[in-house]
């Protein structure tokens, strides 16, 4: 594969004092990672940990860039997918790391999604008391929201994400053209936690990609423009409220009845996480409007941009078997701190105005999800 043209990067600078850094975001951008890691830390080794589909594609263009700039780096390729956010896997790559002699001052690299920026990240906030590491993303979902503000984590038998540490990266470059050789698939989802921040709290935005998300998804500028205001809006929340004590939960925008879903597929497959991050966005936009929160036509117009683009909106879009009302409600509540039957959901007064609500009633929840299933 010829490498891409490299562009002129936007940068993002995620403001956390200390433990601040940029986000650079381009076409080709991988071309530049060793210089930049070298202007940051001159002289370190490095481990880049990497999953086999994204390494088959990405990870000689990263080794190059770093052999250009003198930096000696070693690999740690684990399997794609979910399973490899094991105590296992992670066990491995922390040996790994150990036995590429990766010291205090040297630097871990994260050449993946997700997975492997939740991975990588992890490894590194444990392995020596803690090391440096840079994201560098490779699917939508991670360069708009992953790679971002710090959370790292593995699954627990118990639920996903339960085992994890905030450590935040030194530097994140999300080359856009490494999104080229993702599935049509993967790429959609990933678009599912664009709209979100449109959704949260910028409806100019909105408008555009309902005007622009034909362009987004071919590339080029357009792609690289909903990738940029996307890591401004994480950057911003996450600069006021790093630890989620407060606002940055407005990020969880559809992932309550999401996630719900998620695990009712077994967190499998049938629906990718940013899929049913989409699906449950519509049903926390049409539950707003059932509550009388926004006019009707306010959440339709959020729903139809979802289906537009090929999204699930509900239930209704999600083929197979789906559990019972009550086993769904079980696993929001898991979560969750149920008060006195309450539950805390992200809610909407409108497109670009969402709040977090923790005053919201089961039962309600409860007859809003029955008559979603009926209609399947
Ligand atoms: N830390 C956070 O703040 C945060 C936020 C959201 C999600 N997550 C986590 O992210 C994970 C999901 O991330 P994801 O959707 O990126 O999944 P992923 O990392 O599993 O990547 C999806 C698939 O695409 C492949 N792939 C990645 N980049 C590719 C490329 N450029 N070309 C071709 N194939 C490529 C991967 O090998 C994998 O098969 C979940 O574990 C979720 O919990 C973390
Ligand atoms: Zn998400």
């Amino acid at each position: 594969m010829t490498a891409p043209v490299r562009t002129e990067p936007s940068t993002v600078k995620v403001a956390l004092g200390a433990r601040s850094y940029d986000i650079v975001i381009g076409r080709g951008q991988i071309a530049s990672l060793g210089a930049r890691i070298a202007a940051l830390r001159p002289g370190v080794k490095v481990a880049i940990v990497t999953d086999e589909n994204v390494g088959r594609r990405h990870l000689a263009a990263a080794e190059a860039a770093l052999a250009e700039a003198g930096i000696a780096a070693s690999r740690v390729i684990v399997p794609p997918g979910e399973g490899s956010k094991s105590f296992g896997v992670f066990e491995q790559v922390c040996e790994a790391i150990i036995t590429a002699r990766i010291e205090r001052g040297d630097l871990v690299i994260a050449l993946g999604g997700g997975v492997i920026g939740d991975l990588a990240g992890f490894a590194a906030s444990v392995v020596r008391r803690g090391l440096d590491y840079v994201q560098v993303p490779t699917t939508l979902l991670a360069q708009v929201d992953s790679s971002v503000g710090g959370k790292t984590a593995i699954n627990s038998a118990h639920g996903k994400n339960l085992i994890g540490t905030f450590h935040q990266p030194i530097l994140v470059v999300a080359d856009t053209a490494a999104l080229d050789t993702l599935s049509p698939r993967e790429f959609r989802a990933g678009y599912a936690e664009v709209v979100k921040y449109a959704l949260i709290g910028d409806p100019d935005f909105f408008a555009w990609l309902e005007a622009n998300w034909r362009e987004v998804f071919a590339g080029g500028a357009a792609r690289e423009r909903a990738i940029v205001v996307s890591c401004r809006a994480k950057a911003a929340i996450v600069g006021r409220d790093e630890r989620e004590t407060g606002e940055r939960q407005l990020l969880n925008l559809g992932h309550t009845f999401g996630h719900a879903l998620e695990a009712a597929c077994g967190f499998s497959d049938r629906l990718l996480h940013g899929e049913a991050v989409a699906a449950g966005m519509a049903l926390a936009f049409d539950f707003s409007a059932r509550q009388g929160l926004m006019p009707a036509a306010e959440a339709e117009r959020a729903i139809r941009h979802l289906a537009a683009v090929g999204l699930p909106t509900g239930p209704q879009d999600i083929a197979g078997p789906l559990p019972p009302v009550d086993q769904l409600l079980a696993l929001i509540a898991q979560d969750k701190k149920v008060k006195r039957g309450m539950l805390t959901f992200i809610l909407a007064r409108g497109i670009g105005s969402a709040f977090i609500e923790p005053g919201v009633d089961q039962g309600a929840v409860r007859a809003f999800l029955s008559e979603k299933l009926l209609r399947r």
